[in-house]
């Protein structure tokens, strides 16, 4: 019997397991790439506990119902060269275990030795955060105690379902088949974004399915939790499980560090404060997706905006959640008599559109040209929320050059 270890906290804190999925992003992203090497490279313990905590994380094993009485466990076990790396899983009435090592072959009195779900390392990360097509397994062997579960069945001893389900979600990981239904990501994750306050998902989905095995650079204004350090981060995880190879960034006013995890890092910073704003984003992006769930004061979404769309990728994404507290005057600063004016975060919106139409302006002074004019090919407005879509918006309009020159002729 292999001894078994308790592991105390993460052996490689969130900031170094970001680094090495980073490193098995870039090597997974082709074919060509011998991932062995880099794993050799990165360490094959090191490695093995970043994909083994990617594995608990998107199997949401908290979600199997656990036996009254007993625990149902699993042994991973990643193959590198000629050695292993095993971990045991267990889902028990008191939570969710993770050991290093394992207990094959034994159990406690009743209980089923566990199943061993066995792969090459490389192909696990290739798997994880490769793209889709790349997924296989090849190298994958599943041991079930055979003899141990035909003698209960002869002795008409039922096998609980919870022995399967928990192996049957990590082979879905594996696989790249969990499900990802945003809305029913937000309800588990516990964000407002679909509820009684926000119906926001099923615009998402409409926008992110398409990107949703990606590799991908997303930031979110506004963590959640507000100040308390350790609340909040719902909907930073929503994004990890939906975008299985994105890496996360959430900015929060306050610090909210005791959330960070792999794949997932946040930085304090003011989002009223360019220069903050800036720094982050100099650093951190360039991003494909930024959401601004922040403050939802206009003047902050605004500035946030100007500072940050320049540092959305050609094609990215850009949302602006809660549209509604620009019209509610009080906390939110907001302006509920004179609906278009741009300092206001809806009557900003409304001079983005037109400059969606730049081109087809007759008036030479009809208005400042704005940066944004031909970087935005896309408004979906939303109740309480805008998808800005960054792309090119120069095409030109030859029936207004047509109709500026008869003008100019005096025709
Ligand atoms: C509505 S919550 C975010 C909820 C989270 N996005 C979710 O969906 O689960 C708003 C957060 O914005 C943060 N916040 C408020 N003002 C801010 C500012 N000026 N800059 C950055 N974050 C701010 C608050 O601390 C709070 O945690």
């Amino acid at each position: 019997m292999t001894t078994v270890t308790e592991r105390v906290g993460r052996p490689n804190g969130a900031e170094a397991s970001t680094e090495i999925i980073r490193r098995l992003l870039a090597a997974t992203s082709t074919r060509d790439n011998d991932v062995a090497a880099v794993i050799d490279d990165l360490g094959a313990e090191e490695t093995a506990h970043v994909l083994f905590d990617e594995i608990i994380f998107r199997s949401r094993l908290q979600e199997v119902v656990p036996l009254p009485d007993g625990r149902t466990s699993l042994v991973l076990l990643l193959r590198h060269r000629e050695h292993g790396q095993t971990a045991t899983i267990a889902v028990g009435s008191k939570g969710l275990g993770v050991h290093d090592g394992s207990t094959e072959g034994t159990a406690p009195d009743g209980e089923l030795p566990p199943p061993v779900v066995s792969q090459e390392m490389s192909e696990v990360a290739q798997a994880l955060f490769g793209p889709r097509e790349l997924v296989s397994a090849a190298t994958r062997t599943i041991q079930w105690p055979g003899s141990e579960i035909i003698a209960r069945s002869l002795g008409r001893v039922a096998t609980p379902p919870s022995y399967y389900a928990v192996a049957q979600r990590v082979v879905r990981v594996l696989d790249r088949r969990e499900p990802a239904d945003l809305t029913e990501l937000a309800v588990r994750c516990g964000t407002d974004k679909w509820g009684a306050l926000h119906q926001y998902p099923q615009h998402y989905e409409r926008h992110f399915a398409p990107l949703r095995d990606h590799r991908l650079t997303i930031l979110e204004i506004g963590i959640g939790g507000y100040d308390d350090p350790e609340a909040g981060g719902a909907s930073l995880r929503m994004w990890k499980h939906f975008f299985p190879r994105a890496l996360i960034y959430g900015i929060d006013i306050v610090d909210k560090r005791p959330l960070d995890a792999p794949r997932l890092t946040t930085v304090t910073a003011d989002q009223s404060k360019p220069e903050q704003l800036t720094a982050f984003a100099e650093r951190h992006g360039p991003f494909d997706i930024v959401i601004d769930d922040g403050s939802h004061i206009s003047q902050d979404v605004i500035t946030t905006f100007r500072h940050l769309f320049p540092h959305v990728r050609p094609t990215g994404l850009y949302v602006i959640e809660d549209l509604h507290t620009a019209y509610w005057p009080g906390v939110f600063r907001g302006n509920d008599t004179d609906l278009s004016d741009p300092n206001y975060t809806v009557g900003f919106l409304k001079t983005l559109i037109d400059g969606l139409h730049h081109e087809e302006f007759l008036r030479s002074d009809a208005r400042e040209p704005l940066a944004t004019d031909t970087r935005i090919k896309g408004m979906h407005l939303y109740r309480n929320v805008a998808v800005i879509e960054k792309g090119p918006n120069a095409e030109g309009s030859p029936v207004a050059d047509m109709l500026r020159a008869a003008r100019n002729s005096g025709q």
